[in-house]
């Protein structure tokens, strides 16, 4: 079962993940997290790159290239082999955040972007996807509280990211059997329960 967690700014994945993680492997399952981009030492060294606030100067399709490179390495590093051994892989972005954000948010060619997209996972779609969607502002501030998280991709207009979050609402439902949508500005434990639920309703679906 390959899961994985989408967002804009602020919509809080990251911190729900760790404790999804512990909640699912007391259930008896084996569990892997992973976060796009990163989760191995050469995804982890472009992760760098696309975040250094140093390369203000990144074109929009390096950028893209370079989030595909740091994902076929994952892919073929880490996920398929989890996957294959029966794992729960829990990914913290994947390749939607590709079209969400170079897609829609800086107006790049979307089905030059799919095929991209296509290339660098070898076809490799997610199980369940989760949109934890929230107001763009109400994202931001969240975002710029956390001073220390702040990155290159953080620094664009508002428009980029309300573009981002109507591209997310958009592939929902162009494939509504693979999202669900959760609500994050709900209070963060009612999110955690939702998450569970939904996660655990799509375990016993599969079997
Ligand atoms: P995060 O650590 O807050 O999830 O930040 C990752 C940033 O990278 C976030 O701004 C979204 C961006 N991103 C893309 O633009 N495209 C991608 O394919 C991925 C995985 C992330």
């Amino acid at each position: 079962m390959f899961i994985t967690l989408e967002g804009p700014e602020g919509s809080g994945k990251t911190s729900h993940i760790p404790h999804l993680v512990e909640y699912l492997r007391e259930k008896g399952y084996v569990v892997f997290p992973t976060r796009e981009p990163g989760g191995t030492s050469i995804s982890e060294q472009i992760r760098d790159i696309l975040h250094d606030l140093k390369n203000a100067e990144m074109h929009a399709r390096t950028e893209t290239l370079l989030y595909q490179a740091a994902r076929s390495q994952i892919v073929e590093q880490v996920i398929k082999p989890r996957l294959a051994k029966g794992e729960i892989v829990i990914s913290d972005r994947y390749y939607d955040s590709t079209i969400a954000y170079q897609g829609y948010g800086h107006q790049q060619n979307l089905e030059e972007v799919r095929a991209l997209v296509k290339y660098a996972t070898a076809g490799l779609t997610p199980d369940l996807t989760i949109l934890l969607d929230l107001d763009v502002e109400v994202g931001l501030k969240r975002k710029k509280q956390n001073e220390s998280e702040w990155n290159r991709m953080d620094d664009h207009e508002v428009n980029f990211y309300r573009r981002v979050r109507a591209g997310y609402l958009e592939m929902v439902k162009q494939e509504p059997k693979r999202w669900i949508v959760v609500n994050s500005e709900q209070k963060w434990d009612d999110v955690q329960e939702e998450l569970k639920r939904v996660i655990v309703g799509k375990l016993k679906v599969e079997g």
